[in-house]
């Protein structure tokens, strides 16, 4: 995406979301937005879908300007329980997400059973979301999304309102995905921690409003990564440090 800028006018007046974003995203890679509460990562996200459109300025996927949601584009959201249909079952809400796409019923089952399998739920397909844990919820979230085959995923904290060890274990698991299927993926976080342990590389977004990318920094980690790895404190810091001023910035706000 080239020189976005979103501004967003309601009876409250006139807001500048996001300033001039720059950044280009590379096929197969792992790349996170960081910033704080409020900075417009969500707002970025959107774009990127399809969701929301620009004020200014150009992106585009694969050399096609993105004006609208499309085939190689899906996101999973923060909030699975409210993503998925509540009344399908499991097996139910990826045929839901194959039939908008207008994949073919002939392939439907394989699918299903492939997708399911790759998130360990395929003991639960009869089961409805309210009856699956916050991290299984999440799972199928994210086997609805991959089912449709796109190019790109974009995930908007999807982990964030898990206990800290389902969180742990959906990186593995989201890690293993991404490896398995060579997808792209764009992950929002307010997270440096989580953002360290998934990240290609971590574009660092400035607080609002006028928010833009600061810095694009790459994690030369080697897979898995632990938090004991001296070189992940480093860059932990380093990150953490870069965000302070800003952090100061918008708590005076
Ligand atoms: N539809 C909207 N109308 C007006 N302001 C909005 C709208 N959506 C987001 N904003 C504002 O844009 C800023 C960025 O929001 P958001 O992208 O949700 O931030 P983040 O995801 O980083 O927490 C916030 O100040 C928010 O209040
Ligand atoms: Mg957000």
């Amino acid at each position: 995406m080239t020189d976005v800028q979103k501004v967003f006018d309601s009876a409250r007046g006139r807001y500048v979301a996001l300033a001039r974003v720059n950044v280009e995203i590379k096929d197969g890679e792992f790349l996170c937005l960081l910033g704080p509460s409020g900075c417009g990562k969500s707002t970025l996200l959107n774009i990127m879908a399809g969701f929301e459109p620009v004020t200014a300025g150009r992106v585009e996927c694969d050399g096609r300007p993105v004006t609208a949601a499309g085939q190689e584009r899906v996101v999973a959201f923060q909030d699975a329980g409210a993503a998925l249909f509540p009344w399908l079952t499991v097996e139910e809400n990826i045929r839901f997400g194959l039939r908008v796409r207008k994949i073919p019923k002939t392939d439907w089952d394989d699918i299903v059973t492939r997708y399911l399998g790759m998130v360990d739920l395929d003991r639960h397909r009869e089961k409805f979301p309210s009856e699956l844990s916050g991290g299984m919820r999440q799972r199928l979230q994210i086997a609805r999304a991959l089912a449709v085959e796109p190019k790109i995923l974009l995930m908007d904290e999807p982990f964030g309102a898990l206990d800290a060890m389902t969180r742990r274990r959906m990186h593995a698991f989201l890690l293993e995905i991404w490896q398995r299927t060579g997808k792209t993926i764009v992950f929002v976080t307010h997270d440096i921690a989580e953002a360290i342990t998934l990240a290609d590389r971590v574009a660092m977004m400035s607080v609002g409003p006028g928010s833009v990318i600061t810095r694009l920094i790459d994690i030369d980690i080697a897979r898995p990564r632990a938090v004991t790895n001296p070189r992940f404190t480093e860059l932990f810091n380093e990150i953490e440090h870069l965000l302070e001023p800003d952090l100061a910035r918008s708590e005076a706000h």
